[in-house]
């Protein structure tokens, strides 16, 4: 694929690239899927997304290993269809998300459970589908697992989420391995409370967990991490009690604005070399990689509905919206917005590119130079994961349509959510 060469820093991520002056999607037109579909529009590459996955299997090749990709990130069904086929377990974090894993056909065995807060009917419901792992983050999760494993006549499956106190140096609220978090079993309690899962009758211990954040870019944190890890294996084995696998997570960052992460095959080169030296090289390992399989494979097509030129701010306003895209909003995210049909002979103007929604944290990127007019097709970039799986219907919005693109071939794989979808749980009060 060609980059037009016009623009100024025009390096977009693997499936997307300019042909013709056309923004393209492996083999399709944006602007066609738009013109089709209607927008805000959320579009993927199969391909983006498998190569993501290949970089993690070829880091991984020839040893022990299970992909568990962590489904929060984006959940629709064809996505978790796609890596289920291509071999991955999937992480789960609710019974909701438990019930679409199964819906997209995964192997139980191959589903783990993530998360502080599972309930005793979560708990049921994944203990009945026979799931492969519970990570516990408490000890008072892990007694009351005990008890409905026991009150079901099953051991439940279990590995303890370490909090490894290790910074992972990435936006203070998707770090989650420090002592100030809610998340893991802290460091120094760990060995304790394996003796403690040891000895329960409902439980039965397969593995070590742990997860430092997301948005990592740097490959020192994993390996502190790591080390943290083996150390407590070492100490919980010696204790008697046996660990199979080891769970490090997930947490790799993607350039959403020139960050440079490692490829998933570099971190893992560095990390087996670590667990090798460290005589762990045969252990059966776990890794639950959410934006790093599916980020960049997607983005989000808006339309520029009016352009509000104003003294202190030029405001660019699109049809697409914090519901739709809620990272800049929540986290000051940053995400590319460029053209699909770039144009020329016109003036390059600095925009604030904002929403409908009556909010001024409604924003999608600030400060951004382009040459635009009303009914210009924009795409937002870097918005496969945490885009979708967070949209909201605030306002009264309907959830965008999702396209799957695959070589020449696109497939919609979700229809734009209606007003009445939106309101049909709802009870409305007799007539007056
Ligand atoms: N495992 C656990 C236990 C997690 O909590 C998470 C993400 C993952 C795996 C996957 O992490 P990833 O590979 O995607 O970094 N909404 C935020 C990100 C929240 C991450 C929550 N946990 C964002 O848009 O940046």
């Amino acid at each position: 694929m060609t980059t037009l060469s016009g623009l100024p820093d025009a390096t977009l991520p693997p499936g997307f690239g300019y042909r013709h002056d056309q923004l393209m999607v492996e083999d399709v037109s944006l602007g066609q899927l738009a013109s089709e579909h209607g927008t805000p529009l959320f579009v993927y590459s199969r391909a983006a997304m498998l190569g993501a996955l290949a970089a993690y299997q070829r880091g991984l090749a020839g040893r022990q290993h299970l992909i568990c990709y962590a489904m929060k990130a984006n959940s629709s069904l064809a996505i978790l269809q796609t890596l289920v086929r291509a071999g991955c377990g999937l992480d789960i974090v609710s019974g909701g998300e438990l019930e679409r894993a199964l819906a997209a056909g995964v192997d139980p065995a191959k589903v783990i459970f993530s998360g502080v807060g599972k309930t005793r009917a979560e708990m049921r419901q994944a203990l009945t589908v026979g799931i492969g792992c519970f990570n516990v983050e408490s000890r008072a999760e892990l007694d009351v697992l005990d008890e409905v494993a026991r009150g079901m006549g099953r051991r439940a499956p279990v590995s303890v989420r370490v909090n490894p106190n290790v910074d992972a140096q990435t936006h203070p609220y998707i770090s989650t391995g420090l002592k100030g978090n809610k998340f893991g079993i802290a460091h120094e309690d760990v060995i304790a409370t394996y003796r403690h899962a040891a000895t329960c009758e409902g439980l039965r211990v397969v593995g070590i967990d742990c997860h430092i954040g997301s948005q990592i870019t740097q490959t020192g944190p994993y390996l502190d991490a790591m080390d943290r890890i083996l150390d407590l294996v070492e100490g919980i084995e010696a204790a008697g009690v046996p660990i199979g696998h080891i769970d490090f997570g997930g947490g790799l960052g993607i350039d959403y604005q020139g960050d440079a992460p490692p490829e998933a095959d570099a971190l893992w080169k560095h990390l087996l070399q670590r667990l090798d030296a460290r005589g762990f090289g045969d252990r059966k390992i776990y890794i639950e990689p959410g934006r790093s399989l599916v980020g960049n494979a997607g983005v989000c097509l808006t339309e520029v509905l009016y352009l509000k030129p104003g003294e202190h701010k030029n405001f660019l306003i699109v049809d697409a919206a914090m519901n739709d895209l809620p990272r800049p909003a929540m986290y000051q995210a940053f995400h590319r917005i460029v053209p699909l049909s770039p144009r020329t002979g016109l003036a390059t103007t600095t925009w604030d590119v904002v929403g409908p929604v009556c909010e001024s944290g409604d924003w999608i990127g600030r400060d951004r130079a382009l040459a635009v007019q009303a009914g210009d097709l924009l795409a937002v970039m870097s918005a496969g994961a945490y885009c979708m799986s967070m949209a909201s219907n605030y306002n009264t919005r309907g959830r965008a349509a999702e396209v799957l693109v695959d070589g020449e071939t696109a497939t919609l794989i979700r229809a734009r959510e209606t007003a009445a979808d939106q309101f049909r749980s709802e009870r409305p009060l007799p007539a007056a």
